[in-house]
């Protein structure tokens, strides 16, 4: 009898165990289940987020990544038939000319929803071949930031091919600072002190984002005052980086290739060796700020001894006091805060020292540049002669 009630109890014991045992299965399991269905949702709404910013044409600052180019083509960047082109620019007419570059002619055009637009028609574009053309196209369309120049499209028409742009009512940088000499604003810029600082502050987030936002990173190798555009606003944007090639990210973005680039910015490492970095850049965006500061081209050796080559001769004024007021530019009239322009002075004379790696990167350039146009930003003007040029078309304004 007693065994029996013993056997009892412990069949008792038995199925309690069994019951609890059972109940916490079925509770891990729902659990386990509700958090399966809580990591799907999650992962679906990433996958529809993504999905909707690249049917956007989304830009890809801060993402980091270099997407698939042959999605481009319907992302964002347009095909244009070689008519199409014609009709915007009348015919490729010569009063549609705002300038000439080592590419060729650049013109002004209206396209058919009466956007405006600059299109560059590409002299030596016949040595490309028509795939490797569309494939650069595409690829550089990719890169998008408020201070980059936006890539609308293209034309490949068997050797004619043409690259289409937003239009930049105030033309390059340089067409500002070098007035025509004995011209009647030989020395009255329209760019005073403030809008230089933001156009310098403009032009080196451009570089940032290209070094430092995209991987891998895009060495622009041709940075110049020329491939800096003015909107109508006096906004900047960096054009032209085309010749830039996509830097490996093995070896720290380190590429060799064939010397590119224009006199007077190429970095010295880069003119000996062809050796190429990011660095390579934040050389040519000194020699930049050397222009917006003193108002004088990189080489001009019509200029008397030891003063042809702007670095060369602006270099040792740089750290001083007493001797940078020396090279400013006369045209800004002394109108300018002492305190900012030791500190620019400062960051031309990092940005072109010889030695690559004691440059800094765009990064720091950026953030010592913020807190200067911040100041200004309450009663920040554009160019005191802006007018002028906001009036002037762009034919007119190139050279
Ligand atoms: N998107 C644009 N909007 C308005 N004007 C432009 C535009 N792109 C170029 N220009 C004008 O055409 C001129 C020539 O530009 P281009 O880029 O062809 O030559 P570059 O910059 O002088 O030399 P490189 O060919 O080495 O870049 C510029 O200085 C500018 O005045
Ligand atoms: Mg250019």
């Amino acid at each position: 009898m007693e065994a029996e009630d013993e056997y009892r109890r412990k069949a008792r014991v038995a199925l309690v165990v069994i019951v609890v045992l059972a109940s916490l299965a079925v509770a891990s399991l729902l659990v386990a289940f509700s958090y399966y269905c809580y990591i799907r949702n999650k992962v679906a709404k990433h996958l529809n987020n993504n999905k909707s910013n690249n049917n956007n044409g989304a830009d890809l600052e801060g993402k980091g990544g270099f997407p698939n180019p042959k999605t481009a083509a319907t992302d964002g960047v347009q095909v244009f038939t070689f008519k199409q082109l014609h009709s915007a620019t009348g015919g490729f007419s010569k009063s549609n000319v705002v300038g000439k570059g080592g590419f060729g002619l650049v013109y002004r055009g209206v396209l058919h929803n009466g956007r405006k637009v600059a299109i560059k028609f590409m002299d030596q574009a016949g040595k490309q071949g028509e795939e490797e053309f569309e494939m650069e196209v595409e690829l550089l369309s990719r890169l998008r930031s408020p201070y980059l120049l936006s890539l609308l499209g293209y034309c490949s028409d068997n050797s004619r091919k043409l690259l289409v742009y937003e239009f930049m009512a105030n033309g390059g940088l340089q067409e500002h600072l070098y007035p025509v000499s004995g011209g009647p604003n030989a020395l009255s810029t329209n760019l005073d002190w403030e809008t230089r600082l933001r156009i310098a502050l403009e032009a080196a987030k451009g570089l940032e984002y290209l070094h430092e936002q995209v991987s891998p990173p895009v060495i622009h190798r041709d940075f110049k005052s020329s491939n800096i555009l003015l909107d109508k606003t006096f906004h900047a944007k960096v054009s032209d980086f085309g010749l830039a090639k996509l830097g490996s990210d093995k070896a720290g973005g380190y590429v060799s290739t064939r010397v590119l680039g224009t006199q007077g910015y190429v970095a010295p490492e880069y003119a000996l060796t062809g050796h190429l970095t990011t660095k390579s850049d934040v050389y040519s965006y000194g020699v930049v700020l050397l222009e917006l500061l003193t108002g004088r081209v990189p080489v001009d050796m019509k200029r008397p001894p030891g003063e042809g080559v702007l670095v060369s001769w602006a270099l040792p004024h740089l750290t001083d006091r007493e001797q940078v007021v020396q090279i400013m530019d006369p045209a800004l009239e002394g109108q300018y805060s002492m305190k900012e322009v030791i500190q620019v002075a400062a960051i031309a004379a990092m940005c072109v020292q010889p030695e690559a790696d004691y440059r800094p990167l765009m990064a720091d350039v950026v953030q010592s540049l913020v807190p200067l146009v911040k100041i200004h930003r309450s009663t920040s003007k554009v160019g005191r002669c802006s007018s002028l040029h906001a009036t002037k078309s762009p034919a007119q304004n190139s050279g």
